[in-house]
């Protein structure tokens, strides 16, 4: 249950979040102009090549280097032959290094820094189902809802953009079997080249067929007929169905819940678990409700979701990643002997993610981390990344919790909603709240 997680949230994993070579991204070589600068490196100009050793197996380790990470725009002199748009890329050739017992190993040798055109970033995707794998063709794919096209045969799609920090890809189905996803990723400031990414979609669960002139209680769950499953239940009451005009519908009404598990990693389609100001959501279930008349046409109507005491109705932004509050009057508190206390009462969005989620009440804390490379030698190396936290309650419950990305790698502190410091397990969490 999600809830216990949110109200009893100790950490137990100490954070020392470590970076591994695999996920650190370097600036990627673009066009190169026609001026480059070579190694002695003209004090002028100042775009040395930073020695960065790098261990290859073992106790092998060779000086692969690093180029300073930024823009060429800022100084004429020293780079005054490139575009005036320019940033410094690495010049690399690849090197067989003799690491005796282990053989020989491949690396990418940085020989100089040069001034690269800035080509922005060049997005590389795969729309794929979430479950099978299968590439979707014909998948409606937009970038900062600007639409880019749709994928081709084996799910791809690709486009180039300005260089940013943070990339929104929305994918939805014109066909509606599958439901809209919406991938946030964040990236370093100096990130350049090919962004590679695979959107999965989620398939919208089967409807089930209600009559709208009468109540009906679904449950938020994989079975939606079954009002005891679920953390959440969805009231229908009698003749509040709509069509898009706004006039009653009494017709047959196909109503699809999807709520896929929370603790899915692969719920990264659906936005990232934070509020526009940025503050962490720990879900207590994401849903798409879908309501269609039964020749599939999209109906609207004001619906209730009954939820635990203190929980909100959260919407996704398609067009930012994140959840904003959806418009809810609380109809109906029940007595605290029920578990599901709260009525929301809103409007529905055929189509859109449901979040129901708390913040408000909820205790704070904060803990300190101190993020570093594994290897020492790339700490001179300013690209940045998101740290993202897996921790586990002593239920074995997983949270996550996501940051926005950071380029203080020394002293970074992180907010989490944690009980306050029990004496009694004191190594259960991270840190006092101050
Ligand atoms: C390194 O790359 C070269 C050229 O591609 C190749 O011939 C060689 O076998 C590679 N060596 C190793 C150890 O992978």
């Amino acid at each position: 249950m999600r809830l216990l997680i949110i109200s009893r949230c100790v950490l137990l994993v100490l954070m020392t979040l470590t970076l591994t070579e695999g996920q650190r991204q370097p600036p990627i070589k673009g066009k190169l102009c026609d001026k480059s600068f070579r190694n002695p490196f003209s004090q002028v100009y100042n775009s040395e090549r930073i020695s960065a050793i790098r261990i290859l197996v073992g106790s092998c380790t060779y000086d692969v280097g690093v180029c300073p990470a930024g823009t060429c725009r800022y100084n004429i002199y020293r780079h005054k032959y490139c575009p005036d748009d320019g940033i410094i890329c690495p010049v690399e050739e690849i090197r067989e290094v003799d690491c005796g017992l282990f053989g020989n190993r491949n690396v990418s040798y940085v020989t100089h820094c040069a001034c690269c055109e800035d080509n922005g970033i060049t997005v590389v995707g795969t729309v794929k189902d979430f479950s099978t794998l299968a590439p979707l063709s014909d998948m409606s794919v937009s970038i900062d809802m600007d639409e880019i096209g749709t994928t081709q045969s084996e799910g791809l799609f690709t486009t180039t953009i300005p260089a940013t920090t943070q990339v929104v890809i929305q994918a939805t189905d014109p066909s509606a079997e599958y439901i809209a996803a919406v991938k946030v990723i964040d990236l370093p400031a100096t990130y350049r080249g090919t962004l590679n990414v695979e959107i999965r979609m989620i398939k919208a669960a089967p409807s089930v067929t209600v009559d709208p002139n009468v109540d009906n209680i679904l449950s938020i769950s994989g079975n939606p007929s079954d009002a005891e499953q679920g953390v959440a239940q969805l009231l229908l009451s009698a003749n509040s169905i709509t069509d898009m005009a706004g006039n009653p519908y009494t017709q047959d009404v196909q109503i699809s819940i999807t709520a896929p598990s929370v603790e899915d990693p692969l719920t990264d389609e659906i936005g990232q678990f934070l509020t526009s100001d940025g503050e962490a959501l720990l879900s207590d279930g994401i849903l798409n409700v879908n309501l269609r008349t039964v020749s599939g046409a999209p109906l609207t109507g004001e619906v209730v979701f009954r939820v635990r005491q203190g929980m909100a109705l959260w919407l996704l932004d398609e067009a930012t990643g994140r959840w904003t509050l959806a418009p809810t009057t609380n109809v109906n508190r029940r007595k605290r002997q029920v578990s599901l206390t709260d009525d929301l009462l809103t409007q529905i969005n055929t189509g859109n993610w449901y979040n129901i989620d708390k913040i408000p009440g909820v205790p704070r804390c904060y803990f300190k981390a101190r993020v570093f490379y594994q290897n020492p030698a790339d700490a001179a190396n300013s690209a940045t990344f998101t740290p993202g936290v897996v921790a586990y309650t002593p239920n074995n419950e997983r949270l996550r919790l996501y940051f926005p990305y950071t380029s203080d790698l020394d002293n970074t502190c992180f907010d989490a909603r944690c009980l306050p410091f029990d004496p009694a397990f004191p190594n259960n969490v991270l840190a006092r709240s101050y």
